[in-house]
Formats: C-alpha cells, structure tokens, sequence
C-alpha cells in the first residue's frame, strides 16, 4: 500500500521561524519625506516586539512556548500525497499537499494570527483593528484574540460581506465585531463611499479604515494588525514549508516544483522560504506564485514604490503594485484582491528566483471541483489558483514522460465559500483579464515615486 500521509508528532512542532531577511537584500520602507522610515515611526500601529521581529536580519526567531501551546491545537499540519489526483491525471508527477486547511477557521491564516495577538497581549494592547477579504483572516483573528483574551474588530471588504454572511457569524463565535467596508465609521470609508457609494470595496481600504481606528485610540491600547504582505506575517507562516521539509523527508522526496496562491504572498512564502535557501545554493527547484488574470501584480504590474493601502497610512513599500487606489474586479477570490505584494516575495520575483504565473476564474473552479472530487477536501476559491497550476504541471510532466515532485499548499477549505461554486456550477463565473491598456492606466497611480532598485541575494 502507498503511504498517503506523513505526520510529524506534536512534540516535533519547529521551534524557530525561518527568517529570510537573513539571505536576501530589499530596498526599505519609505516614508513621506523619501527617506527610509525608522522603526518609531510604526510605532502607533503596531506594538515594539513585533516590529523588532519586521525589521531583524536573524536567521532564525524562536517560537515562544505560549505560543506553540496555542499552534498545537491544529499542528504540525498533514503532508498529504495527492495519490488520487495523481490517479486521475494519470500523471508520472508524484504530488504532495501541506494541508493548511486543518486550523479552527479553515486557513493557514491563524499560524500568524496566533503570534501577533500573543505579541500584543504581551506588550499590554487590549484591542486588534484588521481587514480581511475573503473573511479567512478576520476569522483568524477572532479566533487567536479569544485565545489571548483581546477585543477583535474586523473590516470586511464589503463584496466579500455580502457573499459569504457566515464568516461574519464564525468571527462573532469567536468574540470579533465584524462590519462591512468602506464604513461610514472611519475618513477613509467615508471617503471611499463618496467617490462611490456602490463601490465592492478593496483590500486596500479596508487596511485604510483599520489602521485608522487603532491610531485614533487615544488611551494607546490599540493596535493594527496585517494579515499578510509584512515581513513579520510572512516569517510566522514559514512553520509550514518547515514542517514540510521534514515531512518531505519521511516521504524520501524532494520537490522539483513548489505552487501556492498569491494575495500578499503569506501562504505562498510560508511553504516557499524555507526552501529558497537551498534553491540560492544552486538546487534545482521552480517555484510558482499563482495569481488571477483579474488582479495580476506579479504577472503584469511593475516592480515599483508604493503604498499598502488605498488612503496612504502605510509607507511606501517596494513591491509589485497595481497601485493603491485600484479597485480590483469583484471576482470570488477575495483573498487574492490586493494591488501589491510582499515586499519579500516582489524581491525574489525580480530577483528571478521566483516565476509568477495567472490564471483564469474558469480554469480554477474547474480545478477546485476535480480536487474536491478526487481529494475529497472542497478548497478556498484563492486555493484553486494553485491547484489549476498544479494539475497544468502534472499534465506537462505527463507529456514529458517526467517523474516531478511536485509541492503545493493548499492553504483553506471552501467551506464557507459555496455560493462561489454555485456560481460556477451554474455557469455564472465569468474571466476577467486585466488588459495591457489597464496597466497602463495603474501605473498612473505610482508614476511620481521613488523607484526601488535592482538588488540580488546576500
Ligand atoms: C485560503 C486563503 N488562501 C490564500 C489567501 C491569500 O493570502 P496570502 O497570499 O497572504 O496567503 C487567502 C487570503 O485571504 C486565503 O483566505
């Protein structure tokens, strides 16, 4: 019999983070002067310890122990062989899955939730402000701030709220006060509303709209909280690709081909990092971030200086950007709806140690309904995105008679998603691809920045 699946113990939980600022070389932060920002200056937003953890060049940060209590409630997450899939495809390709779907809200999201809420309760904050676009992260959250005993509020981009009503019940289980965004309770919403009132929202006003209210805490016991794009967020997630380092030696495999979906780039780092390490030291391995044709920053936008969010709170950061004030199409992947990208992950695409890929709305749904069929788990629509690239690879090496590892993340269930599948099963998702002529109109927005430059590793 096969072996489908390889399970560490929960004693075998890394105990360090893999921390990549230790290998490569990024342009930093600007702020409004042009100068590179000091970390004080971030310090309304976010509390000290977690910006010491932003900005530290340490290769690995050790986990602390109340916080890998809370992380064994779900980890170490299963390596699962895709031997269904792969039976399906009739594929040489040997597919593995970290299955990221296992945690309490569904996601691969609470790895960083759970740190950050502990490192606020620590630093003596009783109250976390976040976006989220497909609800995962608010969820998250929620769910880490119960655990911690802290106040949750949570501004969901408004198409997401109305498609999917039960992830504003789930962060209310869980004690987050969850509202629609644009709001009429922050500038920057009201702001987003006058300019249109029937606007489907973005990931980038609602990060305006958070940030807004825990700066305005004047008693200083709140604070912002981002779920993906910051270094800080993208170290959190690498326990996964740690994990699956280990568990891909149980297996006797090594990955050819490493996939994950791309919104700010957190999931996808968080496998991928920690084998970027070996890739610099000259292993063979391709690694695929996968975005949709409808919000394509690494595929088609520019390696530029821009802001996080759509009322420029944040400072300028150097990343792939579709610009700050774009309001993507209001697709069912709210997760992969954001004008930029990690600064980190941005880096190591114009470094050319990362190839970016899209893909269409169609071809995903296809996917996540082949998955669901062959594997059982029906996957988060950001998901799909890889998984429509895992089977494109799968089918390649069929063609070419080759046996590829391949490696993917899959980094939510869909389970609070299905009004998205009932779109597609009855015919109603349609492609949208961002044309050439679209770009151009983006790079409007950042045309007057600083320009990061051209670095390589360390
Ligand atoms: C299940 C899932 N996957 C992927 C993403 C994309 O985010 P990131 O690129 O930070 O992993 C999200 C974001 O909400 C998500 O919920």
């Amino acid at each position: 019999m096969e072996l489908r699946r390889y399970s560490l113990r929960e004693d075998e939980i890394p105990r360090q983070w893999y921390n990549i600022l230790a290998d490569i070389n990024l342009n930093p932060p600007l702020g409004p002067d042009g100068n590179p920002i000091n970390p004080d200056q971030l310090a309304p937003v976010f509390p000290m310890n977690l910006i010491e953890q932003e900005v530290s060049t340490e290769r690995w940060i050790d986990i602390p122990e109340d916080v890998l209590t809370v992380l064994n409630l779900w980890r170490p997450s299963p390596l699962v062989r895709a031997l269904n899939l792969e039976k399906a495809l009739d594929t040489p390709a040997r597919i593995y899955y970290k299955n990221e779907s296992v945690s309490p809200p569904g996601s691969h999201k609470p790895n960083t939730a759970v740190p950050q809420a502990y490192y606020n309760k620590v630093f003596g904050i009783k109250r976390m402000t976040t976006e989220t676009g497909a609800g995962q992260w608010g969820s998250a959250l929620s769910f880490a701030c119960a655990q911690y005993g802290l106040d949750c509020k949570i501004y969901m981009v408004r198409v997401s709220f109305d498609q999917k009503p039960y992830r504003k019940f789930m962060m209310a289980a869980w004690g987050g006060n969850c509202i629609p965004s644009p709001s009429r309770e922050t500038r920057a919403g009201r702001a987003a509303l006058e300019k249109d009132p029937d606007t489907p929202g973005s990931l980038g006003i609602a990060i305006s709209e958070a940030i807004e209210e825990a700066v305005a805490d004047e008693t200083g016991r709140t604070r912002y909280s981002l779920g993906s794009v910051l270094n800080h967020v993208l170290l959190h997630q690498t326990i996964i690709g740690l994990e699956a380092k280990k568990q891909m030696a149980l297996a006797g495999d090594y990955p050819d081909i490493i996939i994950g979906c791309a919104g700010g780039g957190s999931n996808f780092a968080g496998l991928s990092f920690p084998f970027v390490q070996d890739k610099i030291n000259g292993r063979q391995i391709e690694i695929y971030p996968v975005e949709p044709t409808g919000c394509p920053t690494l595929t088609k936008a520019p390696f530029v200086y821009d802001h996080g969010d759509t009322a420029r709170y944040t400072p300028l950061l150097p990343m792939h950007s579709l610009g700050h004030s774009f309001v993507p199409p209001a697709f069912h992947s709210g997760g992969l709806r954001y004008h930029g990208m990690a600064p980190t992950v941005s880096q190591l695409v114009d470094e050319g140690l990362f190839t970016p890929k899209s893909v269409k709305q169609s071809q995903v749904f296809e996917a996540g309904i082949l998955l669901a069929r062959t594997e059982g788990i029906i996957p988060a629509p950001e998901t799909t995105h890889a998984l429509a690239t895992v089977i494109d690879e799968a089918r390649k090496a069929k063609e070419e008679g080759k046996e590829k590892v391949i490696l993917f993340n899959w980094s939510g269930h869909g389970l609070l998603d299905l009004t998205a599948y009932d779109a597609y099963l009855s015919g109603q998702i349609k492609d949208i691809i961002l044309s050439e002529a679209d770009i151009k109109e983006c790079e409007k927005i950042y045309a007057d920045f600083p320009k990061p430059r051209h670095l390589t590793h360390k």
